[in-house]
């Protein structure tokens, strides 16, 4: 079993959009048993909130269904749970380093990292953008995903 976190600024955008369509795309490939998947924010201004409205409506366009999930908090213990912690953009791994504990074997990267091709390893926050900034999460979110699982496969 492999456990991997998403983390964005909010948990109601970037980082629930991962954890759907990844969690989706596990289903595929009949990896759903074998990893576990969750997400949250650096930030803790949406704690107990549902993705945003707009992020679920774009989602809802591609077949995935974000209503059930509920914002939290990173904390320092996640990098003791997790396998994984991916961090949706540098701004994000950057807090992420600045609470990573000590002695921790999580690996914390960039969640793009594992597309070998991509220019731009972000995936950018499209809050206080139009309906185009959401559909590119989903665009860079489903290529990240594939390109994860791959990365997830070579180590179960
Ligand atoms: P997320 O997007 O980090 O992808 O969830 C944001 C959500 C909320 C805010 C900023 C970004 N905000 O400023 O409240």
């Amino acid at each position: 079993m492999l456990k991997v976190l998403f983390v964005c600024l909010g948990n109601i955008c970037r980082s629930p959009t991962a954890e759907a369509v990844v969690s989706d795309q596990l289903i595929g490939f009949g990896l759903q048993d074998l990893v576990q998947l969750d997400s949250a924010g650096t930030a803790g201004w949406h704690i107990g909130k549902s993705p945003d409205k707009r992020t679920q409506a774009a989602a809802k366009k591609r077949n995935y269904d974000m209503s059930l999930l509920r914002a939290r908090q990173v904390e320092p213990e996640d990098f003791f749970r997790f396998d994984y912690v991916l961090a949706m953009d540098e701004d994000n791994l950057k807090n992420l380093r600045m609470i990573e504990p000590e002695g921790h074997n999580a690996k914390l990267d960039l969640f793009l990292s594992y597309i070998p091709s991509a220019d731009c390893k972000d995936v950018p926050d499209p809050y206080y953008g139009g309906e185009g900034g959401f559909n590119l999460v989903l665009d860079l979110v489903e290529e990240g995903g594939l390109a994860l699982i791959e990365e997830l496969r070579s180590k179960l």
